[in-house]
């Protein structure tokens, strides 16, 4: 790898001072080479970020320790310091400490200033809301997918007794009367508004109970960190939590659980190149789902205490897969792993059922001499067992189809990730613009990428 530009990392206002690393935006790849050798997972994007909010609900500062150096990490780190939370780097490398001791309200300028493109501002409501009594949501961000509507957020919280209002600026939400415990189901089991709940249940007076809750890993860690802070909550059958409302939390000390999206991205770069990774800190329970497809689809892996290693096991099978909420599929493996069944041998089909809008990175894939075609409105087939949703969509992949360098532009972080592994595949030189959005989710990415021996340079 080789690094052009002048004054690398010190550019970019989220990045300035961290050790995040150079403010590359494009990259010149030199594909055809199988990328090989070991790579770390840190702690999981959509644990650490929710967890570093959870602080906010303490009496005293927490620790939260293996928390990846990403820019979403710093945007939830700044939107924490504008709302007066103290934010240190802790005993060990990769851990914060957090004090909310001085927690006070900020703006909405301040908030929109340090949100960027992130939408971790929502899940501030029912913290902020105990401490302060009013919570500010500028317009959020986070990844070009789809609508991403936060009607789930807003009743819950009105359920919760919360007044929510609507200006030109954003959203100002207050709690004249405090906050009390609710009957909540939600609509569709969603990640975001399962936090919104559990992060405002624990302190409301009386019992909430959730139906059809989200029950991702990063869930049941966040309920983990919850539960050292003081919290009484129990997940019961069905996707139902139970909590019970306590008038005061302490700080945690926690380690956060390995990020399988990383996981899951490498292993498919292995799949997809031809290549041999080790993903050091990958845990096999909570990618047992991701395993399994990848096995089907002529994957190899060998589970060791200290990660998984990942290869092919001879020709790539097409599979079908059905994204679904946990335990289903996840949505952010299928875009990586769509790269590599255009390398398998027959049609695949890619169900994409948690977003409206998450098939739109294939465009650049056939411009790389994919074979895909997006059916807008999705699919019906007899061997499928996800419910239909009105939002899906579906991609026919038929494989396997050379690709070839391209000029493309990242349009989102696991798409684009997907598009990196798709240049290292093909044969030739690609372009591939904007790839500071990867900094949202991969830690390091372009020196683990040199260590697999990745040709690259950053041009721009
Ligand atoms: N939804 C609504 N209304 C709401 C909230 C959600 O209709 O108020 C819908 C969404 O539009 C979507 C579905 O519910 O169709 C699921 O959305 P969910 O709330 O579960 O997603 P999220 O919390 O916004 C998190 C992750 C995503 C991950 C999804 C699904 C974070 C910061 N983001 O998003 O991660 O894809 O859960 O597991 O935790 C990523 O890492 O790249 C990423 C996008």
């Amino acid at each position: 790898m080789k690094t052009l530009l002048s004054d690398a990392g010190s550019a970019d206002p989220v990045t300035a001072g961290s050790s995040l690393e150079v403010n590359g935006e494009t990259l010149r790849i030199r594909g055809g080479r199988p990328l090989a050798g070991r790579v770390e997972v840190k702690g999981a994007k959509n644990l650490a970020t929710k967890a570093m909010v959870a602080a906010l609900l303490g009496e005293t500062a927490s620790v939260l320790r293996d928390v990846p150096d990403i820019s979403d990490v710093q945007v939830v780190r700044s939107l924490l310091e504008v709302h007066g939370v103290t934010v240190e780097e802790g005993d060990e490398e990769g851990s914060l400490r957090l004090d909310p001791s001085g927690a006070v309200s900020a703006h909405f300028e301040e908030i929109d200033a340090h949100a960027g493109a992130s939408r971790i501002p929502i899940l501030f409501c029912g913290p902020l809301l105990h401490l302060l009594g009013e919570a500010l949501i500028p317009d959020l961000g986070g990844c070009r997918i789809g609508d991403r509507p936060i009607n789930f957020h807003m009743d819950a919280l009105r359920a919760f007794g919360a007044i929510v209002d609507k200006s030109y600026e954003g959203i100002r939400i207050t709690a004249p009367h405090g906050l009390k415990g609710a009957k909540i189901e939600l609509p569709y089991p969603s990640v975001g508004a399962t936090e919104q709940v559990l992060l405002t249940a624990v302190k409301a007076e009386g019992v909430t109970e959730l139906k059809n809750a989200a029950i991702e890993p990063e869930i049941m860690d966040l309920i983990a960190v919850l539960q050292k802070m003081g919290a009484i909550i129990s997940y019961e059958p069905n996707r139902v939590i139970l909590i019970e409302g306590v008038p005061e939390l302490r700080g945690y000390d926690h380690r956060c659980i390995f990020d399988r999206n990383e996981a899951a991205s490498w292993a498919c770069a292995a799949l997809a190149t031809d290549g041999d990774i080790f993903v050091g800190g990958a845990k096999q329970q909570e990618m047992l789902t991701f395993l399994n497809v990848f096995r089907k689809a002529g994957g190899w892996f060998d589970v060791r205490e200290d990660g998984i290693r990942f290869r092919r096991a001879g020709d790539l099978k097409p599979v079908m897969v059905e994204t679904d909420v946990h335990p289903g599929f996840m949505t952010d493996w299928q875009q990586p792993l769509i790269v590599a069944l255009t390398q398998a041998h027959g049609r695949s089909t890619v169900h994409e059922t948690v977003y409206e809008n998450r098939l739109g990175f294939t465009a650049a894939l056939v411009q790389m001499g994919a074979d895909i075609v997006v059916h807008p409105n999705g699919i019906d087939s007899p061997d499928r067992r996800v419910p239909r949703r009105a939002l899906e969509q579906a991609a026919v992949i038929e494989g396997p189809t050379p690709l070839h360098g391209a000029d493309v532009v990242v349009p989102d972080l696991r798409g684009g990730y997907s598009y990196l592994i798709a240049a290292l595949a093909a044969e030739g030189e690609s372009t591939v613009r904007n790839v500071g959005i990867l900094r949202r989710g991969y830690e390091k990415l372009f020196a683990k990428l040199e260590s697999l021996g990745a040709d690259f340079d950053i041009v721009g």
